[in-house]
């Protein structure tokens, strides 16, 4: 999946990142997280903690972002995010993605941003008059990447559009201007996005979403509360396995394979209760979770420690974001003296 060289060092460069919207759920464990710590023994691996592009949708909660950065942060460290081998930055503290937004800017056109499909979801989601910032969601978004001249760039499915255009920027740039950046190319998280409590996707705000911070009372709570089969109302129906998030999560925690064919059985021919089946997802969830957990508290309470790792990451990326912003000014005729 990686270019490791043989010496086994860090070969490529990787830039990927989380929008500070909240604590982070499951879904951006296996997502994105457990792909990302993974990485961190092949590449050289930089996390951005992307706060600008919070403000292209939710620019009228400005009271939120400091508290969700620090839940974000917590939340990566747990996953197993590794200050010693990656860096961790805030792209606010980095003026250089703003201004390398403005000058890639130059090299997309309007109709090729209107036609990017977040950009339509997202308006009709969250019912939204469009805004300049919110157009260039995705300018900003190469910019992070192109900045570090990352080559690869593991997200989640739903940003594919957008690496889309990192590349199609990069390559427009080099042909203008000579070589400058690598086409970045992206890499998926083998494991296919995870529902909601209620089936649908899961979201920060939906109300759907089962926390790396709840606790495994919450963490039960909700599972307890999951939607499954809306046509079974007995334990003895037939019951159907298909787009059941019951089945779906089982197949992700339960790492015993015939335990999950034995209740798929007796779920299908009604021999079973959702109760029996949801108790022991509970429990294997809450193992899968444990060790995290631990973590989580372990950060959680050394807040200072935690933006100490944040400053100190700052100072990593910034003499590389200079240079590359440098050289771009230079490259594009910005070089009067
Ligand atoms: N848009 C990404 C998301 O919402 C977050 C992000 C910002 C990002 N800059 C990035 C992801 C650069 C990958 C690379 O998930």
């Amino acid at each position: 999946m990686n270019t490791a060289s043989p010496s086994g060092l860090p070969s490529g460069r990787i830039l990927t990142g989380h929008r500070p919207t909240g604590p982070r759920h499951i879904g951006h464990l296996f997502g994105t997280l457990e792909t990302w710590a993974r990485l961190q023994d092949t590449y050289q691996c930089f996390f951005l903690i992307a706060d600008l592009h919070v403000l292209t949708t939710d620019f009228d909660h400005p009271g939120k972002i400091s508290a969700n950065i620090l839940d974000v942060l917590v939340d990566w460290l747990a996953a197993g995010i590794d200050p010693d081998r990656a860096v961790i930055a805030l792209q606010s503290c980095i003026p250089e993605h703003a201004q390398l937004e403005i000058l890639l800017g130059m090299l997309v056109t309007v109709a090729r941003l209107s036609r990017v499909p977040t950009y339509k979801e997202q308006q009709h989601e969250l019912g939204l008059k469009p805004s300049l910032g919110f157009l260039a969601y995705p300018v900003l978004q190469a910019a992070d990447i192109l900045l570090y001249k990352a080559d690869t760039v593991p997200v989640g499915e739903d940003q594919l559009p957008h690496v889309e255009l990192a590349r199609e920027i990069a390559r427009r740039f080099n042909q203008l201007y000579g070589e400058t950046f690598p086409e970045p190319r992206a890499i998926l998280s083998p494991i296919p996005r995870l529902p909601g409590t209620d089936n649908r996707a899961m979201h920060t705000s939906y109300g759907n979403a089962i926390f790396l911070k709840d606790s495994p009372e919450e963490t039960t709570q909700k599972i307890m509360n999951m939607y499954t089969d809306p046509t079974r109302i007995h334990a003895t129906d037939p019951g159907h396995i298909e787009d059941n998030p019951l089945f779906t999560y089982l197949e992700l925690f339960e790492f015993d394979k015939e335990r999950i064919v034995n209740f798929k059985n007796r779920y299908k021919t009604g021999r079973v209760g959702d109760v029996e089946i949801k108790q022991h997802l509970a429990k294997v969830v809450n193992d899968k979770l444990a060790d995290l957990r631990q973590r989580r508290a372990e950060w959680a309470c050394r807040p200072s420690e935690v933006i100490e790792i944040l400053r100190a990451g700052n100072q990593q990326a910034k003499p590389i974001a200079v240079a590359t912003y440098q050289e771009v000014k230079q490259k594009m005729g910005l070089n009067f003296r």
